[in-house]
């Protein structure tokens, strides 16, 4: 971690909005290293020691946590009309900045990453840095691999053309089969509308891995925290990508 603006660092601990944080800090509420900030002050709060109100704002230092989402919950915070959403899951007493980084429909299950830090979340989103989502479906039908050269090739959906993917069988299941998708983009339904497209509609659907960060020993459900060098795997190739 190092020096950064005193409202970006407090809004990121959950204090509140940046905004309202540089009005925090105009009221004289911040100190970092026992004196009173001031607006356009740094701190690296793994080396100062900066109060809002007397707490420190260390201890709520940014956080990036993996969950097993179930189907049947939403890739919400909160929901207006009361469905299940995965703040449920999660521990927002402790966190209660987190925001989820993508999305999940609400039939898909598997990996889904929160954190605190708009950062690193903007990083993993943003398209040029191409990190890889695998999936793992079933799906109807037996598929062949000319079917699957259409993806790999890049299919076009009504949206657009998708990237070329990795797709492959892993194995038939009864009169269906269960295919591996490998994608970098993240448009909306985009693994259950490629399949479609060939002519294979997903039954169940799953995210198994952001980059070589895998979902596996997680159960349904339960959510682990990511040390400090693990969240570089999220940006490396998983050990099954063609390259
Ligand atoms: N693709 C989909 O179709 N659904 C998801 O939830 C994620 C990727």
């Amino acid at each position: 971690m190092s020096e950064e603006r005193l409202q970006k660092l407090l809004a990121r601990a959950g204090a509140g909005s940046r905004r309202a944080c540089e009005r925090f800090i105009e009221e004289g509420r911040v100190t970092v290293n026992g004196r009173v900030a001031h607006l356009g002050d740094k701190a690296d709060p793994a080396r100062d020691a900066v109060l809002f109100d007397g707490d420190s704002v260390r201890a709520a230092a940014s956080v990036l946590i993996a969950l097993n989402k179930p189907c049947g919950y939403l890739s919400a915070m909160a929901d207006d009309r009361g469905r299940r959403c995965v703040a449920e899951l999660l521990p927002m007493g402790e966190h209660p900045s987190l925001f989820h980084v993508g999305r999940l429909d609400r039939d898909t299950s598997g990996l889904l990453l929160f954190t605190t830090d708009g950062a690193l979340a903007q990083s993993l989103m943003h398209p040029s840095k191409e990190v890889l989502k695998t999936y793992v479906a079933q799906v109807e039908g037996r598929v062949r691999e000319r079917e699957l050269d259409q993806l790999r090739r890049g299919i076009t959906l009504e949206d657009g053309p998708c990237s070329p993917a990795e797709a492959d069988v892993l194995k038939p299941d009864g009169d269906g089969a269960e295919v591996r998708i490998v994608i970098h983009e993240g448009r909306k339904r985009q693994v259950r509308r490629m399949m479609e497209a060939i002519g294979h509609p997903i039954r169940t659907l799953s995210r198994v891995a952001i980059g070589a960060y895998e979902l596996e020993g997680i159960p349904e459900g339960a959510w682990r925290v990511l040390e400090e060098g693990e969240a570089a795997r999220l940006f490396q190739p998983p050990p099954w990508h063609r390259g």
